[in-house]
């Protein structure tokens, strides 16, 4: 048996970076893993926003971002790029996260590598090839290709389960998303952001907006801001909040619908920190975002989410995500009701933590250790509080 094992992490989006980073803290502590760092840079300001928050150093940055990237622009580059450091740096296992292009990209070149692929959140699934595109099909070939599968939940377990994965390899760690989550948010808290810092959260209802996923862009996003521009108008104690992403397709839309409008206040994609903090002070939340979906629950916010389909079910059973689409008419009636139904608002606001319980990375890197003979001992599977 090997003495140490070398892990390299391959990431390169803002979620992924969120969600890898205590995966990367918690393998360095282990005097049994030699860990290695990579980043693609899919993203390139939205990740090094995360990078600098978690004092991460990345080995090797590919630093592949450029505007309007297509998804084989992405996919190409990030390839090629991990041939170089695979040769280069021979780890016993990849570990992707997800389902970004880069984590796709990730997986296969360590396959063709011959190299171990260890998935964390793994098992999403909303079985529909093109909702979310690209994301539900890398996830679905990422973890076909995967030797360690890392489900944050019973529900990803069970995907996986009904996909033939072999049970031992199955791992339920919870999301490590929340791992971060609770240690950065906090009623004290201070906004550095002047208009942040400015706002009357006692008197105000705050709607934190964000939309970024391909398969709304154009059209339905645009449905979506003409919905926003009513309510504001109709609500003199609404104020919506908006970091834009950086994507150019979004900005353009955004600009169009919602630009110089009175309480409307459209500003950059926010550090993960003040971030979390102003959805802890909002009233609620608007989203196509993954990651938002499993962050706003533990916060006790209702999520209204503009997409048909989720791979995040555990919270709309739960009742705290809707799912509401992008038609005009339909977001407009669901932040309505939202806003003059008290009782429906508290319904959907009380906290449910079915993601996780801040131990996921432990896990994580519990289980590796685990799957190399380090020890015998296997990480209790997560299970979730109920709904309080
Ligand atoms: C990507 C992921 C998506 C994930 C999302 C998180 C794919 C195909 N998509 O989508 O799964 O949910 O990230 O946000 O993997 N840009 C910048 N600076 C940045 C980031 C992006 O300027 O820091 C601009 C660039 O012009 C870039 C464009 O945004 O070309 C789109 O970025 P891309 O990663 O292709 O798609 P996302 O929509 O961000
Ligand atoms: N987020 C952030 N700043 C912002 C908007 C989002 O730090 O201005 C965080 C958010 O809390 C979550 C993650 O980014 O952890 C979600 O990223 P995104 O919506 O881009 O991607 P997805 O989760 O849909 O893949």
């Amino acid at each position: 048996m090997k003495e140490k094992i070398k892990v390299m992490t391959v990431f390169g989006t803002r979620p992924e970076a969120i969600k890898m980073a205590p995966v990367i803290l918690e393998l360095a502590k282990s005097d049994k893993i030699d860990p290695v760092i990579a980043v693609t840079a899919q993203h390139r300001e939205m990740l090094d926003q995360v990078l600098q928050l978690f004092n991460i150093k990345p080995d090797y940055d590919l630093n592949i971002m450029a505007a309007g990237q297509t998804l084989f622009d992405i996919t190409t580059k990030a390839m090629q790029g991990l041939d170089k450091i695979l040769t280069k740096e021979n780890p016993d296992m990849v570990l992707v996260h997800g389902d970004t292009t880069t984590t796709f990209a990730g997986a296969l070149a360590a396959y063709y590598h011959e190299t171990a692929v260890g998935h964390v959140e793994a098992g999403l699934r909303t079985n529909n090839k093109y909702s979310p595109f690209p994301e539900e099909m890398n996830r679905k070939l990422t973890g076909a290709l995967a030797d360690l599968h890392f489900a944050p939940t019973q529900v990803s377990h069970e995907n996986l389960r009904k996909e033939n994965v072999p049970e031992k390899n199955i791992f339920v760690t919870g999301n490590t998303v929340i791992d971060a989550l609770h240690r950065i948010v906090g009623d004290e808290y201070k906004f550095s952001n002047e208009m942040l810092h400015g706002i009357d959260y006692a008197n105000r209802r705050i709607i934190l907006v964000t939309t970024h996923r391909r398969e709304n862009l154009g059209e339905p996003m645009r449905h979506v801001y003409k919905a926003m521009k009513e309510i504001v108008a109709e609500y003199p104690d609404v104020e919506v909040v908006f970091p834009v992403h950086k994507n150019p397709k979004v900005r353009e839309v955004v600009n169009e619908e919602l630009g110089g409008l009175e309480r409307v206040h459209l500003i950059d994609p926010l550090d993960y920190e003040p971030f979390a903090n102003l959805m802890h002070r909002s009233y609620l939340i608007m989203t196509d975002s993954g990651g938002i979906q499993e962050e706003a629950p533990s916060l006790g916010k209702p999520v209204l989410v503009l997409r048909d389909t989720t791979e995040r079910p555990e919270a709309v059973d739960a009742g705290t995500v809707k799912l509401i689409g992008t038609e005009k008419k339909r977001v407009y009636n669901e932040v309505k009701y939202l806003l003059d139904d008290k009782a429906e608002y508290m319904r959907m606001a009380s906290t449910c933590n079915p993601y996780g319980d801040g131990k996921a990375a432990k896990r994580i890197v519990e289980a590796i250790l685990y799957y190399y003979g380090f020890t015998d001992v296997l990480p209790p599977v997560f299970s979730p509080s109920v709904k309080k």
